[in-house]
């Protein structure tokens, strides 16, 4: 404790001296004496214009990192520069099915960060070319390229043996990433909730303009126990994570060397069934809207019309998805293994459901 009160006192002369002219040299000379540590790290991010990607380069840049987002459009990713310094965010072109691109993207990278994912099949975007092969050939490029981190952001519900492929392809995804990169930190998030949510807004956007929610995984109302029952055990489960906290949980993994090579699963608070995950929804809106249980057949035959559609809003592979729960399974590290607390839902979406309330976000009738 003396010792090193004994050299910081010369600088603290000089400091009050000389003070910002010498900021610069002092800033090289802790980097010098810390072995570098407060070097920038560059950091590759694939996905980085997506609803996760935005909040992770922001949290990266927000960290004084300097990021590559390596996108497939880059013009339209350049709404990520002002989210840091100058120079700090640079967007590059990046189409995860090309290694050669891929190669190009983690040159020269400290670490790398692969969120690219999709929700339906169209084109050459496969689930296998994307979420397997793509993901392999990050993590090979990752590897090649000496990069210290890698982070795969994958999925709850990633299994080898699940009815939904894009589950089959994350839980391959997965294993290729950890064959290739055996130091790579899996993420697996259950369903992500913050501004520009896909799940939230896209429920509350359809409760503006249609009299009915569906609620997936409820059977038809029967009579049981003397009672009619509406909802069954109340569909599918989930546990919504806030994009913040998935945000945070990728910066840490990427500081601490104790997380290398784990899985984590990330999930929020509360655990909520299909019904409960409506009810909120509607709560924040400030509608009534008729909830109406969708067995999983039913899903399935509106999801074989609906995948006619050039962007479809269901797909048989999303209803097989929602056959299983959402939640954290008990058996991996989480959240709190990372010394973060899980946001509750309930405190985030009212900051941005509140739009979709009639009249607007100025409408909200219960004051504190
Ligand atoms: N959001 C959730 O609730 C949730 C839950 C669990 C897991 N996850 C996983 O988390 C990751 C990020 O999810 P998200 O919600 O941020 O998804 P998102 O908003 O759809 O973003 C996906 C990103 O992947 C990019 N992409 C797609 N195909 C690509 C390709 N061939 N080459 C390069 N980039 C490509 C997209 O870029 P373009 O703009 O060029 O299409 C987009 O930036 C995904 O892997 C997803 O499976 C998300």
């Amino acid at each position: 404790m003396y010792a090193a009160a004994a050299w910081r006192a010369p600088l603290l002369v000089v400091w009050r001296r000389f003070g910002m002219r010498v900021f610069p040299a002092v800033i090289l000379l802790v980097s010098i004496l810390s072995g570098g540590e407060m070097a920038t790290r560059l950091v590759t991010v694939f996905g980085a214009s997506g609803f996760l990607g935005r909040h992770i380069v922001q949290r990266l840049a927000e960290n004084g990192m300097q990021v590559r987002a390596a996108v497939r459009n880059p013009d339209a990713a350049l709404f990520l520069k002002p989210m840091g310094d100058v120079g700090q965010i640079t967007p590059v072109q990046t189409n995860i099915r090309n290694a050669d691109a891929v190669r190009r993207a983690v040159h020269g990278a400290d670490a790398v960060i692969n969120l690219v994912g999709i929700l339906y099949e169209g084109g050459r975007q496969r689930f296998d070319a994307v979420h397997t092969q793509g993901a392999e050939t990050v993590a090979k490029a990752a590897a090649a390229a000496g990069c210290t981190d890698l982070v795969q952001v994958s999925a709850i519900g990633a299994d080898a043996l699940s009815q939904s492929q894009y589950a089959r392809s994350k839980a391959a995804g997965e294993e290729a990433v950890k064959k290739a990169f055996s130091d790579a930190v899996v993420l697996r998030p259950s369903v992500v909730f913050g501004p520009q949510d896909d799940f939230f807004n896209r429920f509350a956007d359809m409760a503006r303009c249609s009299p009915f929610l569906p609620a997936f995984g409820c059977p038809f109302p029967r009579f049981k126990n003397g009672g009619l029952d509406l909802y069954g055990d109340g569909g599918s489960r989930f546990q919504p994570v806030y994009v913040g906290d998935v945000a945070d949980a990728v910066l840490k993994v990427l500081v601490d060397p104790s997380a290398r090579g784990k899985i984590y699963e990330l999930g929020g608070p509360t655990t909520y069934s299909f019904v409960e995950i409506l009810r909120l929804i509607l709560a924040e809106t400030e509608r009534s809207r008729l909830i109406l249980p969708m067995p999983f057949w039913l899903g399935s035959l509106i999801g074989f019309f609906a995948e006619l559609l050039p962007i479809p809003p269901l797909t048989r592979d999303q209803v097989a998805l929602l056959r299983s729960d959402n939640v954290v399974g008990g058996d991996l590290p989480t959240l709190k293994d990372l010394g973060i607390e899980p946001t509750a839902a309930e405190v985030v979406l009212p900051t941005y459901l509140d739009r979709f309330r009639r009249g607007g976000r100025f409408s909200y009738t219960r004051l504190a």
